[in-house]
């Protein structure tokens, strides 16, 4: 790195950084309590003490490894925080194709650099040193930390409840205040109990949702940077067809919209960086290199250019801008400067970095044509659906062996359990089975979850530590059914301990969710997917404007 760069770095830093200590130690203290981490030890700053938040470790290594990593995920994700340019860069044995461990050390320096810990103001604490900065996550071998569906909403409550969201906002511009008057007309919200276009037991609640919806349509402008060569920014027709094809349909959806863009950065509560994953990827990525240095260094410079263009940037260290990407690195080459992002990501595994509240999953939608882009939506009644249980898949991953291991060749008539099938026989069982299996392949999504709700099948998730998309919003448990990695030996016994009018109903609500998973071609459509996606970071935008 060169110096001239590095000065720049400690500038940028330098801009934010009360702030983001103040967020640091907040979230750090919210995040220890709520885990309730007694054995790693924890003396907090009282406000006034210059001295110190200590972080101790526990005698219990297992326990204390585990818990720390918990931590460090979490801690990791929470709210804004500077990087080391250097350090950020990922080594060779990284690459997941040709190393299982996939993991990342990087960045393990980052916050205890000079310019992050020293010369504070005499009433910011120091920030705690975190030795390890992700979990490592193998793709062979389950996560250590399993983290339910419900903790999941706990901790999106948690986060968005915080006490410091109902402090004046930081910056005192008026978008802040736009942003902290529609969080209090959320929380205010009218109740609603029956909605025409709503189906109400589908949402956490119902009357939340609307009233968020509403105040976002009325509210939300969004500035898009022109910034960026084509083809990895601004160029969507690119990427509009197969399993990535989510960044590519935001991109273009989000670009042409008359609702919701302006062209002064003044009058943004959102920032979007328009660039795809895939083609950054397809690009970038030289084959056989095992590195991704490069793809990570393309994108650190473009907020070098962005940051020094608008202040913008280093206003919120980027804590309001937004980009959504598929492809599976994503996550991994998001932690430089972007860390700090809503980062709308297919690949949302709250065991590593994705941060429930913060972090937005994006739906992974398989598009199979431009015209068509949901597929022949549709499939039996509850009563036609014959089948127990399909999935059908290449065998990546660790899960997918011991599902087919466990139950492709059962006696079980009503098990349909397949290596790769042909796409034809693929959509007639979806359309013709209760319950569509959707088991994590090397990452934790799949585009499964979107298919099986498109043609009328229950989700079955099984996919430890998988963030399902609009969980904000979306009470899943109320139309899919989520079983740990480790009871795939019960999945039948599972299935079929619930009962038909249960089923049914959850059936229902399946048929009831489709218009959230929907892409239209256009001018997007009321609660369809962009606008989901879009809600889902203008909703985390608004509960966290610190
Ligand atoms: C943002 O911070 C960087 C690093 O200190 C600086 O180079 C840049 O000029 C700043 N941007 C603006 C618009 O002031
Ligand atoms: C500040 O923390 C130090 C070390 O933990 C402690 O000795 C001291 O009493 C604290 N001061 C106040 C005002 O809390
Ligand atoms: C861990 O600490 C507890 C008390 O804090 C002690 O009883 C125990 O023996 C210690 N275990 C080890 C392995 O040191
Ligand atoms: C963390 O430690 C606590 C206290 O020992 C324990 O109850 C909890 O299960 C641990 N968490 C994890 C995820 O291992
Ligand atoms: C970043 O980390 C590298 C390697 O650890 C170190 O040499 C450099 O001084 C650091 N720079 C900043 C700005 O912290
Ligand atoms: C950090 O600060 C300490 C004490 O102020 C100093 O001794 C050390 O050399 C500094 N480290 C770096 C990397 O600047
Ligand atoms: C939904 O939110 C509204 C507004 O905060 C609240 O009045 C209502 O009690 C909530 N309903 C449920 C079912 O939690």
């Amino acid at each position: 790195m060169d110096q001239s760069r590095v000065l720049r770095f400690i500038g940028q830093v330098e801009t934010c950084r009360v702030v983001l200590l103040m967020v640091l130690v907040v979230a750090f203290v919210s995040g220890l309590q709520y885990f309730e981490l007694s054995p790693v030890l924890l003396s907090i700053v009282s406000p006034g003490n210059s001295t110190i938040s200590e972080f101790r470790k526990s005698n219990d290594t297992t326990k204390s490894a585990e818990n720390e990593t918990f931590l460090a995920s979490q801690e990791a994700s929470t709210g804004l925080k500077p990087y080391n340019r250097t350090t950020e860069v990922l080594k060779s044995s990284e690459h997941k194709f040709l190393d299982d461990s996939h993991k990342i050390e990087a960045s393990g320096q980052r916050r205890r650099s000079n310019e992050t810990a020293s010369s504070l103001h005499p009433l910011q604490p120091k920030i705690p040193q975190i030795r390890k900065k992700y979990p490592h996550r193998s793709i062979t071998k389950p996560p250590s930390i399993v983290i339910s569906i419900k903790q999941m909403n706990n901790m999106i409550l948690k986060r968005h409840n915080d006490p410091k969201n109902s402090l004046a906002p930081l910056w005192g511009s008026k978008v802040d205040q736009e942003l902290k008057t529609a969080r209090d007309k959320i929380k205010k919200a009218a109740l609603v109990k029956k909605d025409d276009t709503l189906y109400a037991p589908l949402y956490h609640n119902i009357s939340i949702f609307k009233r968020s919806y509403e105040l976002m349509e009325q509210t939300l402008k969004v500035y898009v940077y022109s910034e960026g060569d084509r083809p990895i920014f601004h160029q969507p027709e690119a990427i509009m067809e197969g399993i990535y094809a989510s960044e590519g349909w935001f991109m273009k959806l989000m670009e042409s919209s008359h609702r919701f863009l302006t062209k002064d950065p003044t009058k943004a509560h959102l920032f979007y960086i328009p660039f795809s994953s895939r083609i950054l990827q397809q690009k970038l990525y030289v084959h056989d290199s095992h590195s991704r240095n490069n793809l990570v260094k393309y994108l650190g410079n473009y907020i070098d250019l962005i940051a020094s263009n608008y202040p913008s940037w280093n206003r919120t260290c980027g804590s309001d801008h937004f980009f959504t990407a598929c492809h599976d690195w994503a996550p991994t080459e998001t932690r430089g400067p972007y860390i700090n992002c809503i980062r709308a990501l297919c690949n949302a595994d709250v065991g590593i970095d994705f941060v429930v509240g913060k972090d937005v999953s994006l739906p992974e939608t398989k598009v199979s044509s431009l015209q068509n882009p949901n597929g022949k939506i549709g499939g039996s009644r509850p009563s036609k659906r014959t089948i127990l249980a399909f999935f059908a898949g290449s065998l990546h991953g660790y899960v997918r062996p011991i599902l087919l291991n466990q139950w492709s060749s059962r006696p079980e008539q009503d098990m349909k359990i397949f290596n790769r099938i042909d796409h034809k026989s693929y959509i007639r069982y979806m359309k013709r089975s209760r319950f569509c299996v959707c088991a994590k392949g090397y990452e934790v999504n799949s585009p499964r979850v979107v298919e099986s709700i498109l043609y009328g099948c229950v989700p079955v998730i099984i996919s430890d530590n998988f963030v399902p998309p609009f969980l904000e919003i979306l009470n899943w448990e109320s139309f899919a059914v989520f079983v740990p990695e480790k009871e795939i030996p019960n999945l039948r016994k599972i299935l079929i301990s619930i009962p038909v009018r249960r089923y049914v109903e959850m059936q229902k609500r399946v048929l009831k969710v489709q218009k959230h998973f929907m892409w239209h071609d256009g001018e997007p459509v009321r609660y369809d997917i962009f606008h989901m996606i879009l809600h889902s970071v203008w909703y985390n935008r608004v509960f966290q404007t610190f």
